[in-house]
């Protein structure tokens, strides 16, 4: 009747596929433990970590969890605690985290009536209250694991990518928080022919690389000409991080879903960390707070 249950943090966009592509990072996340009881609804027990609502409708976990709840016939409520690590406005799915760690969790208690697909709807009802758009690019990772495609919105198309053994995120978190309802609303709503034609090649490259374990076309399809040029004025240091990253080896380098952590990706560990090491050094020579993490793919 009660589950303890980790919920990975996830980088959206991979710099090429605004709100399409993302993918899910084992090391870094929340711990959840959720419970069964026989008083219907649902209820946040405990928030530890950060200073979030624990009103149920005001709380992403809890948005989530009543959309699975109306759509099933349970005579059973929850209780839910959430230990966050991950913090809010960091850019790395801390409310896609505890939205799909919420429904996960209910749907295994439940004897799982609902697939894997049905969870993302869900819980992208926690993303519409987060950041005012159901996005589904941090959430579908966190539930399919690995690699994701959102190939349609309506009707909902989400198609796992495999990736190659050896690949590795850095991402670093410069101590700011960027909501991602602002940074949002930052962004033009057309893009040029031009734009869109580097945009899709680059996305079809990146998916491509990774189902032949093409290290090379991996990196040369980490491009953003449409979002990184406008995002990236929020975020210090982003073009120096960047390049420091590349020098030291990294494939590619870009903005963990909407900032302001900067992600990079590597083909093997030592690189990986290298990276890291580069990275940190830029916010240090200029004193500015970060986190950093690195996690193999998978
Ligand atoms: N695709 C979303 C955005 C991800 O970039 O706004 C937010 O984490």
């Amino acid at each position: 009747n009660e589950i303890k249950i980790f919920c990975p943090a996830t980088i959206a966009n991979i710099s090429c596929g605004f709100d399409v592509l993302g993918v899910a990072l084992d090391s870094v996340g929340d711990e959840m433990v959720v419970r069964k009881t026989s008083e219907k609804g649902i209820r946040i027990t405990k928030l530890q970590g950060q200073d979030l609502p624990m009103e149920t409708l005001k709380n992403v976990a809890g948005v989530a969890g009543l959309a699975l709840l109306e759509s099933s016939d349970s005579q059973y409520g929850f209780e839910i605690e959430i230990y966050k690590n991950i913090k809010a406005g960091s850019g790395i799915g801390s409310s896609a985290a505890s939205s799909t760690g919420a429904v996960w969790a209910m749907n295994e208690l439940l004897d799982k009536p609902f697939s894997t697909i049905e969870l993302v709807k869900f819980a992208m009802e926690g993303e519409r209250l987060a950041s005012g758009v159901a996005h589904a690019d941090n959430v579908a990772p966190a539930l399919f694991g690995g690699f994701t495609l959102v190939r349609s919105y309506e009707p909902l198309d989400i198609i796992p990518i495999p990736s190659p053994e050896e690949l590795f995120a850095t991402v670093i978190h410069p101590q700011i928080e960027v909501k991602t309802s602002d940074s949002r609303k930052i962004l033009k709503t057309n893009i040029t022919l031009k734009d869109g034609i580097k945009q899709w090649g680059n996305v079809g490259g990146l998916v491509a690389g990774l189902y032949t374990n093409d290290y090379d076309l991996i990196g040369r399809s980490l491009e953003d000409h449409i979002v990184e040029p406008i995002r990236s004025i929020l975020i210090p240091e982003f073009d120096k991080v960047k390049s420091e990253a590349i020098a030291s080896g990294a494939l590619g380098c870009g903005i963990s879903g909407s900032g302001p952590s900067i992600f990079a990706l590597s083909r093997r560990e030592k690189i990986a960390r290298k990276v890291a090491d580069s990275m940190k050094e830029v916010y240090k020579n200029v004193g500015i707070d970060y986190e950093i993490h690195v996690s193999k793919i998978n």
